[in-house]
């Protein structure tokens, strides 16, 4: 049998923070073989599926992953072998078995998930076919059309990603008037540079945080929009009209559990969940920041309820996204939808440590009305993955930095080539 896993075999390899992650290769007995890497986060939700470290302060500062390296060749190797590629719900179904565990901490997330997606890698190449024709195939071969996500595009970083005094984490472009992906991505980053090009000129730093956006101090988290909405007027757009704006505020980071408070020591406040909700909704007055991706703690369920139900989220169609509140977990998106809780789910492989996991949440997402965003990590590697799970799925967004560092337009670029393929 030809497409029969032969052997599995990881490798510790460095993330884009330069922490140490986790590669996996497969090879099947007919030498067709395909690697893939896992990403790594720094505001990670508290119920997101275990990474495990080594723990060694001699090596890496504990970060190493030697332990989850030795899990992929030793007993998921073991396990797996002579089983066959195209297998993906079994094999990830296997490796949970093994596990054990409820949150995949035995044999550690981070193993897991790389083999599951050099799995699937390996699948592909076998089957010759692109990766997004492949995911389409475990996820829905019914579904006929592809289309490709428009980008949002995180310019300023704030929060656990940047050096830097601003509170709320990420601000984004969202490019949702021009049609095609490329010209998205175009506008995106005249923008970028128009804003680089401003930021210079009053002064401010041009230094880039984790996910390739801007870090500079500021005066308030208004002066970011004020100087976002700048620069899209210097690129020749119209805030609004051509160009919205997105945030992830990150809340879980700066709620302080003890207090019950939202600390924003930019603002220099301490807000209630009502009062931060008054904030953002003074900000959508203002500005046309139309998706909101946690902007509440992820077990601050009755403001998420409260938050989400405002007739002005209604009334404006602001996309509010899960990330720490589901984390691509389906009984937590369960108990999000009976609340009336967001209307959209971030969706990061790693959260939940499978493909085949990964893919349930998103297809229970859109049987919900639910809209999808495909979601890097801060932590990247080279790997493009995302890109063509976005695709398969037709996923409404993609979140995956700015538009500059290598392994954040790695997957523009990956996007950009599938949308060449699609027209051709
Ligand atoms: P993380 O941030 O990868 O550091 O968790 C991304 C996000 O919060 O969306
Ligand atoms: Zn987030």
């Amino acid at each position: 049998m030809p497409n029969k896993i032969k052997k599995i075999h990881a490798l510790e390899i460095l993330d884009s923070r330069g922490n140490p992650t986790v590669q996996a290769t497969v090879e099947l007995s007919n030498g067709t073989s395909a690697t893939s890497a896992v990403p790594s986060g720094a505001s990670t939700g508290r119920f997101e599926a275990y990474e495990l470290r080594d723990g060694d302060p001699h090596r890496y500062e504990g970060k190493g992953v030697l332990k989850a390296v030795e899990n992929v060749n030793t007993k998921i190797n073991d396990a797996l072998e002579g089983v066959s590629v195209f297998e993906q719900t079994q094999i990830d179904q296997m490796m949970i078995d093994l596990d054990g565990t409820k949150n995949k901490s035995s044999l550690g997330a981070n193993a897991i998930l790389a083999v599951s997606l050099a799995v699937m890698s390996t699948a592909a190449k076998a089957n010759n076919v692109q990766l997004y024709e492949y995911i389409r195939s475990l996820y829905n071969p019914k579904l006929k059309k592809y289309k490709l996500p428009t980008p949002v595009v995180n310019v300023i970083n704030g929060g656990a990603h940047g050096g830097t005094n601003i509170n709320i984490q990420e601000f984004w472009l969202v490019a949702h008037k021009a049609k095609t992906f490329s010209d998205k991505l175009r506008q995106s980053s005249e923008i970028f540079h128009k804003l680089g090009e401003l930021l210079h000129s009053v002064g401010m730093d041009t230094d880039l945080g984790n996910e390739g956006g801007y870090s500079p101090n500021v005066k308030s988290h208004r002066q970011v929009f004020d100087l976002i909405l700048q620069a899209i007027e210097n690129a020749g757009y119209k805030p609004g009209k051509d160009i919205n704006l997105g945030i992830d505020a990150g809340a879980s980071e700066f709620y302080n559990e003890k207090t019950k408070k939202y600390e924003l020591p930019l603002e220099n406040k301490n807000l209630t969940g009502d009062e931060l909700i008054d904030f953002y909704f003074d900000l959508m007055e203002i500005y046309p920041l139309r998706i909101v991706e946690d902007p509440l703690d992820q077990e601050d369920w009755e403001n998420w309820q409260d938050f989400t139900s405002d007739q002005f989220i209604k009334n404006n169609d602001v996309v509010v996204v899960g990330d720490d509140l589901f984390v691509t977990n389906v009984k937590r998106l369960k108990k999000g939808i009976e609340m009336g809780v967001a209307n959209s789910i971030l969706i990061k492989l790693n959260q939940i440590g499978t493909l085949s996991e990964t893919l349930e949440a998103i297809r229970y997402a859109q049987e919900n009305d639910y809209q999808v965003i495909v979601s890097h990590r801060s932590g990247e590697t080279a790997d493009t993955t995302i890109a063509d799970l976005a695709v398969a799925v037709n996923a409404e967004y993609i979140k995956t930095g700015s538009t500059s560092r290598g392994e954040r337009t790695a997957k523009y670029n990956r996007l950009l080539n599938i949308e060449e393929k699609l027209n051709n």
